[in-house]
């Protein structure tokens, strides 16, 4: 990190955007530009996804959201790191790449090219695949909340088709992007289980709830209506519920009908609407089904970190907009300013279950986004949490830092990639039979524009102060990606003989 001057901006827009070019390339190396000593206990695979492509063939998409979904993989094993990328093959993926064109629409407003006459009534969205991916039952899945998830073949990254979970979901049945692995259900003897969620908008709106085995079954399915039009991406999960933040938003679906306008473009957030807070029992009993819906002020989430129990409240950290960024037709997501937007801030909330009040605090005012907990404490109640964070304490900015916060003494800790690094999403990663909760790494992604190439960078949990403790130079850059999980398995493609 070099030392930059308070009032200085902690980046340039056009390193910025470098991070933003489609790579179209698939590699498959071991990773032998190393900076530091990968640790020996660190095995496994990170995974992780976000669109690959900027472009189809040259034809701009509108937005990053709308970007088909590339998975990356880096493999930790004996001290070495593999890397390897594949793009999820979808159906259209493969259409367009065939076409060399656009031949969908997105849900963030990328058109077919020749304007509204060429979009109107056209109601068939690209499936992406791009969001999230995760091992479950020897199942490799990418996730996109609007439909069932791509499966993959964990050693190969080949496609091999869409997951319906022994016929649990329909064709085109959502699955969301965010699940929860709790990490004891008492349901299931304390063995964990995946808890996961779709929505189905309307003017009122279905919330369906799955429970999976660490086989990747689905144990427990529920569905409830709730009343209003719902934009849902994450949520959380106690031993006992699940909790919905209902943004305050209104769907006019005339532009999207006509042609003119994404459907995620036709999303207002209503600045004098509360958001409501929908609680709904895990494990219904009978005479206990009511689902539970609490107000807050206004106000817009994408992401939680984390919720807990405590007595009759549930304690919920959340990343809190004061807005929700609008995406415009005639704009070019590169060209944003940062600074007129506003910053996502963590926030804790209070819900209380006896008299339905909620009360929440600012934890942290530094811009951040993209959180990680130790995965034994999902669901409960936790000390540190890591984050994707601003360089600068006050104002809007890319991400450039990873940031620890010990919410017990108030303690931050902060590495900076800053000036020309800019951060994905960390994943905390628990040294092996550790019993202190921050004993583990954090694995992030950073893109470096001096290099126009991607690092994945390892920190020590323990002390992020002191900055990766090894930091892998990757050939290629990897677009700014989503989200990503780590499995203590370890896939390859081939054993490493030195370099290639
Ligand atoms: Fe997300």
């Amino acid at each position: 990190m070099q030392n930059l001057k308070n009032q200085e901006k902690s980046y340039t827009r056009e390193d910025w955007q470098g991070g933003y070019q489609s790579l179209t390339q698939e590699f498959d190396y071991w990773i032998d530009d190393v900076e530091g000593q990968i640790p020996l206990e660190l095995q496994g695979t990170l995974f992780r996804n976000g669109p690959g492509l900027l472009d189809i063939n040259g034809q701009p998409i509108h937005h990053p959201f709308d970007g088909d979904g590339m998975i990356s993989r880096i493999t930790f094993v004996n001290g070495r790191a593999h890397f390897r990328n594949r793009f999820v093959r979808t159906e259209g993926y493969l259409a367009e790449q065939k076409a060399g064109k656009i031949l969908y629409r997105g849900v963030f407003g990328t058109q077919k090219p020749g304007g509204w006459l060429a979009n109107i009534f056209d109601f068939k969205i690209k499936h992406i695949a791009n969001t999230n991916v995760i091992y479950l039952g020897e199942k490799l899945l990418a996730l996109w909340e609007a439909a069932e998830p791509y499966r993959l073949d964990p050693y190969t990254l080949e496609t091999l088709g869409k997951e319906y979970f022994n016929n649990t979901l329909s064709d085109g049945e959502a699955f969301g992007a965010h699940p929860r692995l709790d990490p004891s259900c008492e349901q299931d003897n304390g063995q964990p289980c995946l808890v996961n969620f779709s929505i189905k908008p309307g003017l009122s709106t279905t919330i369906t709830i799955f429970e999976l085995n660490l086989a990747g079954k689905v144990v427990r399915k529920q569905a409830h209506s709730v009343p209003g039009f719902c934009f849902i991406h994450d949520f959380v999960i106690t031993p006992n519920y699940c909790i919905f933040f209902q943004n305050p938003v209104a769907f006019n679906p005339i532009p999207f009908a006509l042609g003119m306008r994404g459907a995620g473009e036709c999303i207002k957030v209503q600045p004098t609407q509360p958001t409501r807070i929908i609680i709904i029992p895990r494990f219904p009993q009978p005479g206990q089904t009511e689902v539970k819906i609490l107000e807050t002020t206004s106000g817009f989430i994408f992401h939680h970190v984390n919720a807990f129990e405590v007595g009759n409240e549930i304690f919920v950290d959340s990343i809190c907009y004061d807005s929700l960024p609008e995406v415009e037709p005639d704009s070019d997501f590169r060209q944003v300013d940062f600074e007129k937007l506003a910053p996502g801030q963590l926030w804790r909330f209070y819900l209380n279950l006896s008299d339905g009040k909620v009360q929440q605090k600012l934890i942290e005012g530094r811009c951040c986004e993209f959180p990680t907990i130790h995965p034994a404490n999902v669901g409960r109640n936790y000390r540190y949490l890591y984050i994707g964070a601003a360089h600068a304490e006050i104002g809007n900015a890319p991400l450039q830092a990873i940031l620890k916060l010990d919410l017990e003494t108030g303690e931050r800790q902060l590495w900076s990639a800053a000036p020309r690094g800019f951060m994905g999403e960390p994943i905390f990663v628990p040294l092996p039979g550790a019993e202190k909760e921050d004993d583990g790494w954090l694995l992030a992604l950073v893109y470096d524009a001096a290099y126009q190439r991607s690092d994945v960078v390892i920190l020590d949990a323990n002390d992020v102060n002191q900055g990766a403790v090894a930091r892998l130079h990757l050939k290629n850059h990897i677009p700014y990606g989503l989200h990503g999980s780590f499995t203590s398995k370890v896939f390859s493609t081939t054993s490493y003989s030195g370099s290639q």
